[in-house]
């Protein structure tokens, strides 16, 4: 019998935002959410400008934490959730923590969609959803190392996920995913009627 490995993991983490306190009314969040884009006219125009379907705070707003008490919530649950992936990474952080860079909300409208992208200078990304409709996009995650597949066969359709060139994966609200920030990712369009609500954030080393 031959011993075959998977070397090189790249490790994907998903829990419940509940999961770690201080805990988060979904609902309230989905408010703030709405509540600040609605007077971000900064990020509006920036939007709009960009070319940006919907909405994100990205550009416009990079304090949320010290603005409004559910995002400095949100962020002590998130350090719990970032320090765990750590722990699973088996990082060696050595007197340094990962901490806070950013975090943005995206409102991602029916037909918006946003491009396949990696988060340079960050070491864990990830996002919490906050609102989820019915047939609403996946998150589309991709290997790293296809452009080094030029001249090798795809993969069968059944092949088992850890040999799958692209995961899609079905967050639901209240839903944590992290991952390492070099990989690749993407949120294919949104067919449903309703608005794809997510905050997300970006975890640097120092
Ligand atoms: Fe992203």
């Amino acid at each position: 019998m031959a011993d075959t490995r998977s070397l090189f993991a790249t490790r994907l983490y998903r829990a419940r935002l509940s999961a770690f306190d201080p805990q988060i009314d979904p609902g309230e969040l989905e408010a703030s959410c709405y509540s600040i884009a609605d007077d971000d006219e900064a990020g509006q125009d920036w939007c709009e400008r960009e070319g940006y379907p919907g909405y994100t705070s990205y550009a416009s707003l990079t304090d949320l934490p010290w603005r409004f008490p559910i995002f400095a919530d949100l962020v002590k649950a998130l350090d719990a959730h970032v320090a765990a992936f750590a722990e699973d990474l088996q990082f060696d952080l050595g007197d340094k923590g990962l901490v806070l860079e950013d975090i943005w909300i995206n409102v991602l409208p029916e037909g918006g969609s946003h491009g396949s992208h990696i988060h340079p200078h960050s070491v864990i990304s990830g996002t919490t959803y906050v609102a989820m409709p019915d047939g609403t996009s996946a998150l589309k995650l991709e290997d790293p190392r296809l452009p080094m597949m030029m001249a090798a066969p795809t993969r069968t359709k059944e092949c088992r996920e850890e040999l799958k060139s692209f995961v899609y994966v079905a967050p639901e609200v209240g839903d944590v995913m992290l991952w390492e920030s070099w990989l690749r990712h993407e949120v294919p369009m949104n067919m449903a009627e309703d608005d794809r609500i997510s905050v997300s954030f970006n975890y640097k080393w120092e």
